[in-house]
């Protein structure tokens, strides 16, 4: 089979490399890819938000199935672009319909869906520009901290947390404004919730569903999860305080309603559902679904899978996946990302990486690295992301921890207290 993945993140060369593994691969292609998925698979150049070119490019190389990392192409539609061109008709694509990643793509169509289907999550309004009298009277009516979500995709960074109430207005009015461009002319307000967050993926193909490994990430740039929110910093799969008796509540509560509501309102799904979860007090709610992988969780979650995961995505996109198993490795992996002084504000691209062959059997994942002449440079903020797996968090710690501190590029940063709070 020929695989084409579409990305260049650690998710992407996470996911390459997991389905580099399998038995059923022949090709193996990434669009852009980076300098890590460039030694085991082919790199190809385009847009990939440019559908055209994609489809070019799957017919030139006798692509079978394509694998969409990230959110944009998803939510701008490329499912249906595939369903609806009849040269493509036969290539699978894991990726749900355009009117399904809206439950990424919108945080009011997610807060509707869910309000609609009983699944839990905290309780909110939504307001536009017109509104912004109800909006501030809503605000006045809850207590701190108060929560702001821009609607539409804001790249990780619609979300507003204020701890008093004209920090909340002054957000609010700054969204309207256009803050966060059109993705903000509407606004979620919703109710904090205290607790502990964690990230549950499952594979579906719309009519039942297989549950992946789950995972902790670490978003703050700092430790003790202080200062500027991030892509990720850090991932550890599995989550300690997700034993059996939550994850029954997760699996019966939040992931079997929301499969069965989506074939029930025919939003056509063939893909993952990221489910971004806050354990309150033992009870699950949704803080939001993503439609896509975790980034850093990918690179925790893929050495965790024993199955042919290549065999598992076909399988999804044949309707087939009750068919399956997922053989889950119950070792621990913890994922540490290097990033580039500054980030995730102003950073500095282009300086040579040192030492990226691990001594131990830690897997070191690129993000934003490119080659060039005899050398891998930094081309991004997240730089690398370094997988240790162990038979403890602290095993697998030591693992990423020495390799993470081997690798060399001028700026180098990364967290020294992943997974340091179960
Ligand atoms: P999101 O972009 O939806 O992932 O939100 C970013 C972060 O804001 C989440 O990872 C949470 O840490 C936090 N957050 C979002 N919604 C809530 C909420 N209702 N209560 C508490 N924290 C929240
Ligand atoms: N790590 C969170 C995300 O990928 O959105």
């Amino acid at each position: 089979m020929n695989v084409l993945i579409l990305g260049s993140g650690g998710r992407e060369h996470a996911l390459a490399w997991k389905i580099a593994q399998s038995d059923v691969l022949s090709n193996l292609y990434v669009l852009p890819g980076n300098a890590g998925t460039a030694t085991f698979a082919t790199n190809l150049e385009a847009d990939l938000m440019d559908f055209q070119a994609v489809k070019q490019l799957v017919l030139r190389y006798a692509i079978d199935l394509v694998v969409v990392g990230s959110e944009q192409p998803l939510v701008a539609g490329i499912a249906n672009f595939f369903s609806e061109d009849s040269d493509l008709q036969q290539v699978a694509i894991i990726a749900p319909s355009r009117q399904a990643a809206q439950l990424e793509g919108s945080k009011e169509f997610a807060k509707q869906f869910m309000a609609r289907h009983g699944i839990p999550t905290a309780a909110y309004r939504s307001f536009t520009r017109a509104t912004l009298p109800a909006a501030h009277a809503f605000l006045e009516s809850m207590q701190p901290p108060y929560v702001l979500k821009a609607d539409g995709l804001a790249a990780g960074k619609g979300v507003v947390i204020s701890e008093t109430l004209a920090a909340a207005k002054q957000a609010l009015d700054g969204m309207f404004d256009g803050k966060f461009g059109a993705a903000g002319s509407t606004v979620v307000i919703e109710a904090f919730l205290r607790g502990i967050e964690l990230s549950v993926f499952v594979l579906t193909d719309g009519k039942s569903y297989q549950i992946l490994p789950e995972a902790k990430d670490y978003k703050r740039i700092g430790e003790g999860d202080t200062g500027l929110n991030t892509g990720g910093m850090g991932a550890v799969s599995p989550v300690p305080f997700a034993d059996a008796e939550f994850m029954q509540k997760v699996e019966t509560r939040i992931i079997k309603p929301t499969v069965l509501a989506l074939a029930e309102e025919k939003l056509p799904y063939t893909g993952f559902i990221f489910f971004g979860l806050m354990n309150v007090g033992g009870e699950p709610f949704v803080i939001e679904y993503n439609v896509r992988m975790g980034d850093p969780e990918t690179e925790a979650v893929m050495p965790r899978i024993e199955s042919d995961f290549l065999d598992l995505l076909w399988a999804t996109a044949r309707g087939e996946l009750a068919s399956r198993e997922v053989k889950i490795d119950p070792r621990t992996a913890t994922t540490v990302v290097l990033v580039s002084k500054g980030y995730p504000e102003f950073y500095e691209k282009g300086k040579k990486i040192y030492n990226l062959e691990p001594k131990s059997s830690a897997i070191v994942f690129h993000a934003g690295t490119k080659s060039a002449k005899n050398a891998i440079l930094t081309a991004g903020g997240r730089v690398l992301a370094v997988t240790g797996m162990g038979n403890s968090v602290s095993e697998a710690l030591a693992q990423a921890y020495e390799t993470a501190r081997e690798i060399e590029f001028e700026g180098k940063y990364f967290r020294k207290d992943i997974a340091f709070d179960l």
